[in-house]
């Protein structure tokens, strides 16, 4: 069993009464890469998101993390081994500042780890190291503004951060730019070539000049089922993702990107 692929899934499909949402797809992602899933809309990209992140279990099929079967492990469980989805802001969290937004994530990691710290220490300690996730999204000066009140692309730079808080050594990031002017979409594409660094990248997009920017492999849903896999390059030359995208919203937003 070889490690270059860190996450596999094979024959993964999902029936929802009868209809095949996702259709024997058989994902790699190489250790290392920025991976994106792209496909019109109705392709299946956010069904297989949310079984690759435990919200949906699968109809068939295996999903393998560094070779070995998570399929039937929980969220939570799969978080320990390092995959960690980036969440969005709940309205809970929107009335906390951006500071303890990180460090309620802070405390679920070390909910979930062996270290014991002292009570005192322990608030210091992730007090600082909430400022250091803060800062490396470049939300230091949002610390102690509530969520609620951050402006939007803001607010994901921080779902990123409190993401980096569970130390991911895979990010699964779902659409990260969805609603985003063109001022904030570059600086979270900055964003996310910089926290990926050392980590793997998988990431629905719907927006294709990021994908194009940013992505190591892209691999293209069309109807449920893999249609194209490869660079940038290759799949967008390639006839039949051209054919898949014409008429949809994403093949005008590559037109005038
Ligand atoms: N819970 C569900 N029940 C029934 N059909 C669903 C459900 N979720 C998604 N689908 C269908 O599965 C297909 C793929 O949806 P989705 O994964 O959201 O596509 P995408 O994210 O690529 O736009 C669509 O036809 C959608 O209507
Ligand atoms: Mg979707």
């Amino acid at each position: 069993m070889t490690q270059e692929f860190i996450l596999e899934t094979r024959g993964l499909t999902k029936e929802f009464r009868g209809f095949t949402a996702v259709d024997d797809v058989n994902l790699k992602v190489r250790e290392g890469h920025i991976h994106a899933l792209i496909g019109p809309n109705g392709a299946g990209k956010t069904t297989v998101f949310n079984l690759l992140t435990k919200f949906l279990p699968p109809t068939r099929g295996e999903i393998l993390y560094r070779g070995k079967p998570i399929t039937r492990m929980k969220a939570n469980e799969i978080a320990r081994l390092g995959l960690v989805r980036s969440f969005q802001i709940s309205a809970v969290f929107g009335h906390m500042t951006a500071l303890e937004n990180v460090r309620v994530a802070l405390q679920r990691k070390l909910g979930t780890s062996f270290h014991f710290w002292k009570p005192e220490r322990s608030l210091d300690h992730l007090n600082d190291r909430a400022m250091e996730l803060l800062d490396e999204v470049g939300l230091a000066e949002y610390a102690d503004v509530l969520t609620v009140e951050m402006p939007y692309g803001r607010k994901r730079a921080l779902e990123v951060a409190t993401t980096l808080a569970l130390e991911p050594t895979m990010m699964l990031l779902d659409e990260p730019t969805q609603g985003m002017g063109a001022e904030d979409v570059d600086r979270i594409v900055e964003l996310i070539r910089r926290v990926s660094r050392g980590r793997t990248v998988l990431m629905v997009e719907h927006n294709l000049s990021v994908v194009s920017r940013l992505c190591d492999r892209i691999t293209v849903l069309a109807r449920g089922a893999v249609l194209a896999e490869g660079s940038y390059q290759e799949v967008s030359r390639n006839p039949q993702v051209r054919e898949a995208y014409m008429g949809s919203d994403a093949a005008e937003e590559e037109a005038s990107a």
